[in-house]
Formats: structure tokens, C-alpha cells, sequence
């Protein structure tokens, strides 16, 4: 018996989004960002892991997993390929796949904006645009007529506030702008518009709970650090608040970053670091950033954990990190947080943006030119979690 059982009831899920594993999803901002001339992206997501066509093979994978849902994105710029124009044909593939999973008796979470935006609407100024926020209502509209029987969950954004920073600050997301902050205000104000418009369609279409997913990393003040992990917590913030009202908030976490009086003071001496991706090896994060959504809250809004993972070749590390990472998640429910399922990310290894195929967050290795699929040991491991409702060496 494992001393740490989870509730009754408790969600256990894995995740994917489209442009990560489709494949072909030339339509929209960052299949044009990954392939324009001098792109810092490391490779094109090209044929991905072509789950567009073989989403059967992850269905039976996630079914030996044993998970009771899985999230993955709708693509938007498939769906609605031109602003007049809605594909019967997409939606109808969409719905195949979710009645795939209800066939074998997992929900389907669909998140409606997993990072990309059609080219077209791109070309319009994006989430720069104060009218995406009502072109995305009117997406979630057309979705939920029909998908919304189908589907258990919706997330209207994934991780917004990175979208925000990443092509806005930072410029390594589409449009690949840096520093632009009147941007990246009027971003931020555009996503949080268009969340409320979503979340007023889909409660339009019936009962089915929405809500959105903020990437939260343990952001904790080092010597001289305290005004940029306030700021940090404060990007968070925007989206925690966008959520008051919501069915749940999806916490999205994989590190701690130590910041100093420029920002992310990097990884911190003697502590391990996730090599392909640069940030430190932090798992208890998840637990503090649960608590800091929760309070931030006011315990208001139940939690989800809509992604948690590690991008490792050592596949004893990933049983570790997600060991440690439950352990934390479960003091928080022993706390009293309404903390309702996990979710691993990802189901597969996949297209890492900018980083392109190098990161292996996966339960399941993907033959790059076969598409052949492998569970790997942690993956195993996963589904003995899944059956014990427990943590289990
Ligand atoms: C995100 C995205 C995922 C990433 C994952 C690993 O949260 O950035 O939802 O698409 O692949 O986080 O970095």
C-alpha cells in the first residue's frame, strides 16, 4: 500500500497539442515561423508524429496507459482555414477522434489554442488584434456545435502568458519580437478577452467544464531577485485572475527559476539541470506552484495539472522526477487543495517549438521516419500509477 494514494475520483491523463504531433499543419503562424529563411528554429515540425493519421496507435497506447482522459488540441487554422470558410471535413476528423476515445472510455479534453493562430488571422495583427479575442469566440462556437457532446473538458488557451512573453519579449515564438512590451500588454489583454469569450460559447453549447492552462515554474527570489520574481509571478497572475469564474485552471509547471536582478539567474550550482532543455531539475515546483494558484484563487477555482514532465534520455530520471512531483502534488490535497486529476506531458516525444525534436518528454518514443511507436519503461511505470491510484516504485 503506497503512502501516497490519491483521491477517489482523482484524474490521471497525458497530453498532446496539434502542431506537435499532426504532422502537415502548414496553416498557420509557426509552421511559416519554423520554415522562414534564417528561422531560429532548430527543424521543422514537418510530418511530426503523424497522429493526424495515426491517432488510432495513440488511442491504443493511452488505453494500455489506462488514463480516464487525455488533452490534446483542436487546430484552429485546419478547422477554419480562411476567415469564411469552416471545414465539415476537419471537424468531422476531430470528432472521429473523440468518439476513438470514448469507443475505449477515456474523455477527450480538447484545448482550443495550443500555441498557434491561422496564417490569415495572423496576418491581421494576431493576438495583437483586439478582434481575435471575438474571431476566437466565434472558433469555440463553431467547435462546441460539433464537438460539444463529444468532448469532457475544454481549454480555451494553453499557456497564454508564454505566447505572450515568447513572441513578444523574448522573440523566439511567432512573430518573433523582442522587448515589444506595449505588445505584449496588448497580447495579454486580447488572450484574457478572448478566454471570456470562449468560456461564454462553450457554457452557450451546454454544461461542459472549461477552462485555461498558465505555465507556472517556482519562481523564487535569489540574491537581488525579488522585483523580477514578483514579475515573474505577476505574468502568471494576469491568467490566474482570467480563471476566476472558470470550471478549473490548468497549472502547467516543470521548474523553479531562481531569479536575480535581470531576471532567471539560470540553474543554480550543484543543482542538476534538464540537459536539452537548460532549466534545473526542480520536481517539488509543482507542489508550490499548486499552492500559489490555489491561494492566489482563494481557493475558488478547483486545480488541475494539465501538464508536469521531463525531457530526459534517462528514463529512471523521468520515474523520479514524476515520483517527486506527485509526492508534492499529493501534500497538496493532504493540504486541502481541490486539486482534480495530473497530467503527464506528453503522451509522445515530439516537436519541442523552437527546439524542434531534440527533447524527449514522451511516455512513448516515435520513430522519426517510421512513426513507430514504443513505450517506454516509464510509460509502464505511468500505467501501474494510473491502476494504483497511488504513487509505486
Ligand atoms: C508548453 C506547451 C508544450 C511544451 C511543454 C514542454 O507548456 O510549453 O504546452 O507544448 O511542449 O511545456 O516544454
Amino acid at each position: 500500500m503506497s503512502n501516497f494514494t490519491f483521491p477517489s475520483g482523482f484524474e490521471w491523463s497525458s497530453a498532446t497539442a496539434a502542431h506537435q504531433i499532426e504532422g502537415g499543419n502548414w496553416n498557420n503562424d509557426w509552421w511559416a515561423f519554423e520554415n522562414a529563411p534564417g528561422t531560429i528554429a532548430a527543424e521543422p515540425s514537418g510530418d511530426a508524429c503523424d497522429s493526424y493519421h495515426r491517432y488510432d496507435e495513440d488511442i491504443a497506447l493511452l488505453q494500455r496507459l489506462g488514463v480516464s482522459s487525455y488533452r490534446f488540441s483542436v487546430e484552429w487554422s485546419r478547422i477554419q482555414p480562411e476567415a469564411t470558410l469552416v471545414s465539415a471535413a476537419e471537424l468531422d476528423h476531430y470528432s472521429r477522434v473523440c468518439e476513438a476515445l470514448l469507443a475505449v472510455g477515456i474523455s477527450p479534453t480538447i484545448t482550443l489554442h495550443h500555441f498557434t493562430t491561422p496564417r490569415w488571422l495572423a496576418e491581421q495583427g494576431g493576438w495583437e488584434n483586439p478582434e481575435t479575442a471575438a474571431r476566437f469566440g466565434e472558433f469555440a462556437a463553431i467547435v462546441m456545435a460539433r464537438l460539444g457532446d463529444l468532448v469532457g473538458r475544454v481549454c480555451t488557451l494553453n499557456e497564454p502568458n508564454m505566447v505572450a512573453s515568447m513572441g513578444y519579449r523574448l522573440g523566439i515564438f511567432p512573430p518573433g519580437r523582442s522587448e515589444d512590451v506595449a505588445a505584449f500588454d496588448a497580447v495579454n489583454r486580447n488572450f484574457v478577452d478572448g478566454h471570456h469569450r470562449a468560456v461564454e460559447a462553450v457554457r452557450a453549447a451546454g454544461d461542459t467544464p472549461v477552462g485555461l492552462t498558465v505555465a507556472m515554474q517556482h519562481n523564487v527570489a535569489g540574491p537581488g531577485g525579488e522585483e523580477q520574481a514578483r514579475l515573474a509571478d505577476a505574468g502568471e497572475d494576469i491568467y490566474l485572475d482570467a480563471a476566476r469564474g472558470s470550471d478549473y485552471v490548468g497549472v502547467q509547471t516543470y521548474t523553479r527559476m531562481v531569479m536575480g536582478p535581470h531576471g532567471w539567474a539560470g540553474p543554480q550550482p550543484g543543482v542538476e539541470v534538464v540537459s536539452t532543455m537548460g532549466y534545473e531539475v526542480w520536481p517539488e515546483a509543482l507542489g508550490a506552484t499548486v499552492r500559489r494558484a490555489w491561494n492566489h484563487l482563494d481557493g475558488t477555482v478547483p486545480i488541475l495539472v494539465t501538464e508536469n514532465g521531463i525531457a530526459t534520455e534517462d528514463d529512471d530520471q523521468r520515474i523520479r522526477f514524476v515520483s517527486e512531483a506527485l509526492r508534492s502534488l499529493h501534500a497538496c490535497i493532504a493540504d486541502g487543495i481541490d486539486v482534480r486529476g495530473y497530467t503527464y506531458w506528453s503522451l509522445l516525444d515530439n516537436f519541442e517549438w523552437v527546439l524542434g525534436y531534440r527533447p524527449h518528454f514522451g511516455l512513448v518514443a516515435v520513430d522519426r521516419s517510421s512513426f513507430a511507436r514504443t513505450l517506454k519503461p516509464s510509460g509502464e511505470w505511468f500505467g501501474r500509477v494510473i491502476a494504483a491510484n497511488a504513487v509505486v516504485d
